[in-house]
């Protein structure tokens, strides 16, 4: 039986990840310290099943790695564990260098390690998989797209620490040998969504009668990547990506947020229309915009598609329509989200 160490596996992505692989036959080890982000109700199906081993434990805590990696003898590690919220790293950075930079670096010393130990074919076999982000690359004009070569240039704390922790990834495989594939994705969304981003957070608030804060003018354009379609492009790089390379993965769903918001206005509105009859477009109200927003990012994903043949699956309107679904299916475990210290107040605005 295949086995994966999974980190952040009780996150957003990695917990849809962890669900899918399981249903696939895998057995996951899921490594995770359970910040505010990671949610063990997202894992709640899974309760029982042998195939899914929970650790709650850091990334950067070598012995406990090592001992999991020696214990497990996974085939592959995914390194999903991140802060992973730009407005919170403007508020408090210190905590993305020590997870997103020293953290994976000590992953990678202890899965350095564990690797050098194997043998034959499983030493050949094994993958690092390691999860970035577009914003690595910076922000764009009006037109272009980032490729694989484009020049890191991280404009927040939260993607300066991605792109380290990129870049150290990079150096593992060119000095140790370390087989490493990185994928740079575009903005996730879908069910299990921590409601601070923005997607989760509009349905949230619209549905709770709340105005619906777009930072500066709404007119900053994001890439929108349905997570099973992440997931599904992570397998495919982990299953045929060549070793040392970096895949872009993007939806090919270029929205400006306000375009973004009014479609989930729109679908609500169909969906569970206000009492007043009001449009929930009339929520919207524009607020001081984030510190250094990134105007535009864009994602060309060619190189994953001509290499591997992956595209997405979901177009945005199918993607979203499910999402709002979802929500209002779930409501449960959005309560118990917000049942915790974070409710749906603005960060990051305080520069
Ligand atoms: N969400 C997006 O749109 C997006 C886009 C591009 C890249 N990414 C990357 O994908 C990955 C997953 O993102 P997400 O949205 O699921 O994030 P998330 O914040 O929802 O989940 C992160 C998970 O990592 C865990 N974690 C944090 N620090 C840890 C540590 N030191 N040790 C072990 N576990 C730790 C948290 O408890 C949480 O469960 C991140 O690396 C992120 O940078 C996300």
């Amino acid at each position: 039986m295949t086995t994966w160490l999974v980190t952040g596996g009780a996150g957003f992505i990695g917990g849809n990840f962890v669900l899918e692989a399981i249903a696939d036959g895998i057995r996951v080890v899921n490594l995770d310290v359970l910040t505010y982000a990671g949610n063990l109700d997202t894992l709640a199906s899974l309760q029982g099943n042998p195939a899914h081993v929970f650790v709650e434990g850091d990334i950067g805590d070598r012995d406990l790695v090592a001992r999991l990696l020696a214990e497990h003898r996974p085939d592959a590690v995914i390194n999903f564990a991140a802060e992973s919220h730009v407005d919170r790293s403007i508020d408090g950075p210190g905590a993305f260098v020590q997870t997103n930079v020293v953290g994976t670096l000590v992953l990678l010393e202890a899965v350095r390690d564990y690797w050098k130990s194997l043998e034959g074919g499983a030493r050949d076999a094994f993958r690092f998989l390691h999860v970035s982000t577009d914003e690595v690359y910076g922000s764009l004009g009006d037109s272009g797209k980032f490729v694989e070569t484009t020049p890191y240039a991280p404009n927040s704390p939260y993607s300066a620490s991605k792109a380290a922790s990129d870049h150290l990834v990079r150096a593992f495989h060119h000095t140790y040998g370390l087989p490493v594939l990185t994928t740079n994705c575009s903005n996730n969304y879908g069910p299990y969504q921590f409601p601070e981003k923005l997607i989760p957070l509009v349905i949230a608030k619209a549905i709770a009668g709340e105005p619906l804060p777009i930072y500066g003018d709404g007119m900053n354009v994001r890439d929108w990547l349905y997570v099973g379609d992440h997931c599904s492009a992570i397998r495919a790089v982990l299953a045929g990506g060549r070793v040392g390379e970096t895949y872009n993965v993007g939806g090919n769903a270029e929205r400006p947020n306000i375009e973004v918001v009014n479609v989930i206005c729109a679908l609500l509105d169909e969906r569970r229309p206000r009492e007043d009859g009001q449009p929930r477009s009339s929520q919207i109200t524009y607020v001081k915009d984030r510190p250094g927003h990134d105007r535009r990012y864009a994602i060309d994903a060619s190189k994953l598609e001509s290499e591997l043949g992956w595209t997405p699956a979901h177009s945005f309107e199918q993607g979203i329509a499910d999402t709002v679904d979802w929500y209002l299916d779930n409501q449960p475990w959005v309560q118990r989200v917000l049942d915790g210290s974070y409710r749906l107040e603005r960060i990051g605005a305080t520069v």
